[in-house]
């Protein structure tokens, strides 16, 4: 069944209030739903009343406290339907349901993990607790109460704030709790059992003192510590950058270790994979200290965008997703480095959204149909929805921003809004019209820029001729030109910056270029000399650029810019075309050339001294086998795109390997180790010197080192990830992994790095090692973040171990995914989206990949996850 936007229309009945007790247990929970409704003035006086659900038992149904006459209801499947109802009266309607958390595999709805109650209720989930309006425009207040074993049990959480608890007769007692926000059901959290707390408390700009818990197992309260760090600044900032204050007497954060997703932001009680809660230096990267930040920070953010201010259908996920996105962007952008952040970021869609906008599973940033919304939690409406927010900031500068944003949170605090209610609030606030850009939610597909240059010397007049064309996506054939903003700069030769007399032909505001037509000519007057261009600094707009430009050019602006991003992206657009040519010449069995000026300028600034750590970290990392394949854009090998990618690695390595030695040596980060940006930095510097170097030494010895010298998570990983994926046979490599295995057996996130580590050796044999770690007495199939570390990785990111020649890494993925679809369809459907780029392979590889995807279409019983991702792929 497929759902679609314009079938959107209100409920009938109005809920008012719903009272919720539950008796917990582990496989016969009972739970009694009391929901107070009236007819909604203008519904029909003979509608029904159609409530939700998903595999429920009901066990009792009663209208104003009397049993339901038989013939006034049907249960179906998935819905509760009750006729005669009262035209005007408010009336209730109770609803017992049993449910068994042990046996919910789902992880949707109620269930257990590690003896913890707890639920996940966004998009669906609610509805296999009881049946519900389980949509997210039906609001009300809900009053909770939990009964449940004492000894197992001593916690029992909720939404809201804690109105009291007793003992409730032999072994057990009850707690109750209220959440006076009015809230849609996919925001209703319960959470029960027996684990350790950090506890602070937060004062708020009114004065209002909230208290805060993070609740973790027992034991591993300390690893909660940079969790609570992340938490308070998240809400100083929030007052400060938002003018957001806390709503509530109490923020709970509860981290459990089986978690379909990262986190969820039920109101005042957020749900944490443990993932992303958990650290200390022994235990987590720097990049797991950064993803707590921003993930702890995303989920707080959500208070008001996405709590306060709600979502009207599901086809507005980004109202609430791609705002948070932007604003836990920002908010790391404040606490580190900007310019490296927003690298990261960049890298990040580039990787993950691109493809997805250039392949079967396109959709636009906000949807118009969906079979499963599950399958919608997806790059495009998270990342690229929050690059459409980031350009409604830059378009209207940041002060109209800011006063946009204010009237959103004014005008519809309480609401369940629309993406066109969030726009309009731009529109009023500045006195824009946003129509034309809207069309970025609207229009699946990257948009490609095409420009081209000229400078007339004599005239000391400069023109910039811009194109754009987006492409075709599935279920769009033609398009309409953008609204893109780009900004941009015009470099001297002795790289400060022109200031020309006029630019006449493209709306032009501070340093920002509004292209808006499909074609369009700046002129720019009043310039001595030609002047270098440098178009969509920051990463202006989410689009392909097509601008030839000489490597001089390319690399003056990655030397002199002002803008660190623009110096990145310039080196990369230098490195990118010479890493496909190499591809092209591997494959062809051609000899493989390095442009000097690429090597010369990336040693440079890597070896830059006023340059920060983690930026030259970033420059080092060179275009991944993904972004190249990206960049070739089909009929791809990856065995030659890593062949050839190699080949410039080693040239590198040899070209500088005195720089990579000493960037290894001098940023040994031994001694007391902090998570913060600058530490995090040099630590990312030195290990980003040591592949290069592992490549110039030929042999394990220096990585061996390294991971017997690491103290901390970030060297000792990145240490064995040199080791396993440069010198996977060495014995080196054998007994570093399992001196890291035995260290680390206790610890399942660390134990995850291990899985991974191995999932991503590169080359033919990574199958065979993978399926050899699934009977490892490590592995556990029924935890998604094992699944995810072995299964998921090897899918995701090993090109050449999963797209093997023979096809084989497709059948073993095909094989997974039937297995684990019937346990945890939301794990099997993500997984599978790993394979959405399969027709840009070459032909004997897209042969045995569309083979796979039949094999799994024509299983049995496959759930609607899986066959929606399967279909689209097939056909789109
Ligand atoms: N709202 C959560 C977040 O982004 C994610 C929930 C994902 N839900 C799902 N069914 N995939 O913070
Ligand atoms: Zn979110």
């Amino acid at each position: 069944r497929i759902i679609h936007l314009t079938d959107y229309r209100p409920t009938d009945f109005v809920l008012e209030r719903v009272d919720l007790t539950f008796e917990l247990d582990p496989t016969e929970t009972k739970c009694t739903s009391r929901m107070l409704f009236h007819r909604r003035e203008g519904a029909a006086v003979d509608a029904p009343l159609v409530l939700d659900g998903d595999e429920l038992k009901m066990t009792g149904l009663l209208f104003d406290g009397m049993p339901m006459e038989p013939g006034r209801f049907t249960e179906d499947n998935d819905t509760l339907t009750i006729r005669e109802l009262p035209e005007t009266a408010a009336f209730e309607i109770t609803v017992d349901t049993v449910i068994n958390p042990e046996a919910n595999t789902q992880l949707m709805g109620l269930y257990r993990t590690n003896g913890i109650y707890c639920t996940q209720c966004e998009a669906e989930g609610f509805r296999r607790i009881t049946y519900f309006y389980d949509r997210p425009d039906v609001l009300c207040v809900y009053t909770v109460n939990i009964i449940a074993d004492k000894e197992s049990c001593p916690l029992l959480l909720s939404n809201g704030n804690f109105l009291g608890g007793a003992g409730y007769g032999e072994g057990k007692h009850f707690a109750a709790w209220f959440d006076p926000h009015p809230k849609p059901s996919y925001l209703f959290a319960l959470v029960a059992g027996d684990l350790g707390v950090v506890e602070d408390t937060f004062t708020t700009m009114s004065g209002r003192e909230v208290a805060l818990k993070i609740y973790v197992e027992h034991g591993k309260e300390p690893r909660a510590a940079y969790a609570m760090d992340a938490l308070k600044r998240s809400m100083k900032w929030d007052e400060e950058v938002f003018s957001r204050e806390y709503d509530l007497d109490i923020f709970m954060v509860v981290a459990v270790s089986d978690f379909n997703m990262g986190a969820m932001e039920n109101k005042g009680l957020n749900v944490f994979n443990d993932k992303y809660v958990l650290a200390d230096p022994e235990t987590a990267t720097d990049a797991d200290y950064a993803n707590i930040e921003a993930i702890i920070a995303h989920e707080y953010f959500h208070n008001w965008t996405g709590n306060r201010i709600t979502c009207r259908d599901w086809f507005q996920l980004c109202l609430k997703e791609g705002l948070t996105v932007y604003r836990d962007h920002e908010f790391s952008a404040d606490q580190r480095s900007r310019a490296v952040k927003r690298v990261a970021e960049v890298r990040h869609l580039k990787s993950e959204q691109f493809p997805e906008d250039a392949g079967p599973l396109a959709h636009p940033v906000r949807p118009t149909k969906y079979r499963e919304i599950n399958n919608f939690y997806t790059t495009t409406v998270y990342e690229k929805g929050a690059e459409v927010t980031r350009m409604i900031a830059t378009i209207l500068g940041r002060d109209l921003f800011k006063k946009g944003m204010d009237l959103y949170f004014e005008r519809h605090d309480g609401d369940a809004a629309t993406i066109e209610d969030f726009v309009k609030c731009f529109e009023d606030a500045s006195g824009r019209d946003l129509g034309q850009f809207s069309l970025w939610y609207h229009q699946a597909g990257t948009p490609l820029v095409t420009v081209s240059s000229a400078f007339d010397q004599a005239k000391g007049t400069f023109t910039l001729a811009l194109e754009q064309m987006v492409p075709p996506t599935p279920g769009q054939s033609a398009k309409e030109p953008m609204h893109i903003p780009l900004r941009f700069g015009l470099l001297l030769p002795d790289g400060s910056e022109a200031t020309p007399a006029s630019i006449d032909g493209v709306e032009v505001t501070g340093d920002v270029l509004h292209l808006t037509k499909r074609k369009q000519v700046a002129t720019v007057t009043g310039l001595d000399a030609r002047p270098v261009v440098t178009l969509n600094r920051d990463f202006s707009a989410p689009i392909n650029l097509h601008f030839e430009r000489t490597p001089a050019d390319l690399a003056h602006i990655a030397r002199h810019d002002r803008d660190l991003f623009a110096r990145w992206q310039a080196l990369n657009d230098l490195a990118l075309p010479n890493l496909v040519e190499a591809s092209r010449n591997a494959r062809a069995g051609t000899a493989i050339a390095v442009n000097s000026l690429l090597s010369d300028t990336l040693i440079e600034i890597a070896a830059d001294e006023t340059l920060e750590p983690a930026f030259r970290a970033q420059i080092l990392a060179l275009p991944s086998e993904a972004d190249i394949a990206r960049e070739l854009g089909s009929n791809n090998d990856p065995d030659a795109i890593r062949a050839g990618r190699e080949a410039v690695l080693a040239f590198l390595a040899s070209e500088g390997k005195a720089l990579f030695a000493t960037l290894f040596e001098r940023h040994d980060g031994k001694g007391s180790f902090t998570p913060d940006a600058a530490s995090a930095g040099r630590r990312a510097l030195r290990n980003a010197a040591l592949p290069f170097l592992a490549i110039a030494d030929g042999q394990p010895a220096r990585a061996a080192q390294a991971f017997a010298d690491s103290d901390n998570m970030t060297d000792l990983s990145a240490a064995l990830g040199v080791l396993a994926h440069r010198f996977p046979e060495a014995e080196e490599t054998q007994a570093a992994l399992e001196t890291f295995r035995a260290r680390f057996a206790e610890n399942a996130l660390v134990l995850d790095k291990w899985f991974a580590i191995q999932a991503t050796i590169p080359g033919e044999g990574a199958l065979g090692r993978v399926q050899q770690l699934m009977q490892s007495p490590h592995f556990n199939a029924a935890n998604p973040n094992r699944v995810r570390a072995l299964v998921g990785t090897f899918a995701f990111s090993n090109p050449t171990g999963f797209n093997r020649l023979d096809g084989e890494g497709y059948r073993f993925l095909a094989s997974q995914i039937l297995q684990i679809d019937p346990k945890n369809p939301q794990l099997a459907a993500r997984i599978l989206t790993s394979m959405r780029s399969w027709r840009s392979l070459e032909g004997v590889r897209a042969e045995h990949a569309l083979n796979a995807l039949r094999r799994i279409a024509a299983g049995e019983k496959l759930s609607a996850d899986v066959a929606d991702i399967v279909e689209r792929m097939l056909n789109g």
